[in-house]
């Protein structure tokens, strides 16, 4: 809730939304729970329509149902993964034991499109943090990293220049940011992405040896349509590609957990925003780029990179307004900036399998914009 709000909440109103929230936050702990159930009820399904096939049929494929047998070993090692990444959320979101966390509810229970974001943040932690999303990372992280350091190269002194990533996903860009030695906070608000980058960012780490442990996963496991060959989806990635406690140790480096409006209010208070895959998840872009504006210091920074896949489009009860990347300029000039960099048609994946037979491509805008010193 913004400050300058008109309808501030009353008491018991308050009490509601602390208690929504709160099932919103069990329902996710459910979902990553709930994994691997509803992952082998899939494999099942496969198995019994297999099954059902004649002899004949089944005679074809003799390795079949061995495969079906591999992806649920994966499915094990997943949930593994997803088991550790709710462990600690508890105290970690919420100053509650995990084992406190009201999770037996109807309003907890994992619906369809919750059991998706599990399996696709899966595929997010491939994008941020493995060897398998290096690619990717190039084509959506690079460009913005190159704009940043060529424009407002790091500070000598001690004073560090600052970076947002507004909806920084699993938090490897700003990661990345602030180990070229700026002050760097990702900003984000879903609890799956949350509770992931929790997990990968604090605890991954090794005492023991000083060095991190590198997980494995089957993020591709799902996969039933447009499969090369099963051995891609059985593929395993390993993660983390470099040890995310190992940032110099003077690095400035911060999480934080809201909704980006919300979260930032204060004018003239950041020295760049960097935004990547970010500007079309508003209900009204309009107001994404005037905070973007408000927050920037005179002279500061908005790097963008990503297309205008409008996320609440189309969606019956959410509000949504679609404007073309044109458009967009135009809403960016009027507001105060001025534009120094305008590239269009920058081919990029987004947690894309490389090895599936249907491709989504995006064709990128990168976009710098500078807001006038007065
Ligand atoms: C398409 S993803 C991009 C993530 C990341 N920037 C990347 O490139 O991998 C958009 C992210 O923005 C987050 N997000 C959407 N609306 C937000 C808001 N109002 N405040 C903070 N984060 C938000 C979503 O949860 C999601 O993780």
């Amino acid at each position: 809730m913004s400050a300058d709000s008109v309808n501030l909440p009353t008491r018991d109103e308050k009490a509601t939304a602390e208690e929504e929230e709160a099932f919103h936050f069990a329902r996710v702990v459910n979902s990553f729970l709930a994994y691997k159930k509803d992952a082998l009820k899939q494999v099942a399904v496969c198995e019994k329509r297999f099954k059902d096939l004649t002899q004949r049929h089944q005679n074809h494929l003799p390795n079949h149902l061995e495969i079906l047998e591999r992806k649920r070993t994966s499915i094990e090692f997943n949930n593994v993964i997803c088991q550790m990444i709710v462990r600690t959320c508890g105290n970690a979101f919420q100053n509650k034991e995990f084992e406190t966390i009201q999770k037996g509810t109807p309003a907890t229970k994992p619906r369809p499109m919750d059991l998706d974001k599990v399996r696709t943040t899966l595929k997010q932690i491939v994008r941020d943090w493995s060897p398998e999303g290096k690619h990717e990372r190039e084509t959506c992280y690079k460009p913005i990293i190159d704009e940043i350091l060529s424009r407002m190269p790091p500070s000598k002194n001690a004073k560090k220049m600052s970076v947002l990533v507004p909806g920084c996903g699993l938090g490897r860009l700003a990661w990345e940011i602030a180990r070229l030695g700026y002050r760097c906070e990702g900003n984000e608000f879903s609890f799956f992405m949350l509770f992931t980058s929790d997990f990968v960012l604090n605890r991954t780490a090794n005492p023991s040896n000083g060095d991190f442990h590198r997980f494995q996963m089957y993020p591709w496991v799902t996969q039933k349509c447009n499969v090369k060959s099963w051995e891609s989806v059985l593929a395993p990635v390993k993660f983390p590609d470099v040890n995310p406690a190992g940032l110099p140790p003077d690095s400035e480096f911060s999480m934080a957990a809201g909704d980006f409006v919300e979260c930032y209010e204060t004018p003239c208070s950041w020295n760049c925003v960097a935004t990547c895959y970010f500007i079309d998840t508003a209900h009204n872009i309009i107001s994404y780029i005037e905070r973007i504006f408000d927050i920037l210091t005179p002279g500061g920074l908005w790097v963008n990179f990503g297309p205008l896949l409008y996320h609440f489009s189309d969606m019956p009860d959410e509000p949504s307004v679609e404007f073309s990347y044109e458009e967009i300029l135009g809403i960016a000039k009027n507001i105060g900036f001025e534009i120094v960099k305008d590239v269009r048609d920058l081919p990029s994946t987004y947690i894309g399998n490389s090895a599936s037979m249907l491709q989504y491509t995006y064709q990128c805008a990168l976009l710098v914009a500078v807001k006038p010193v007065v």
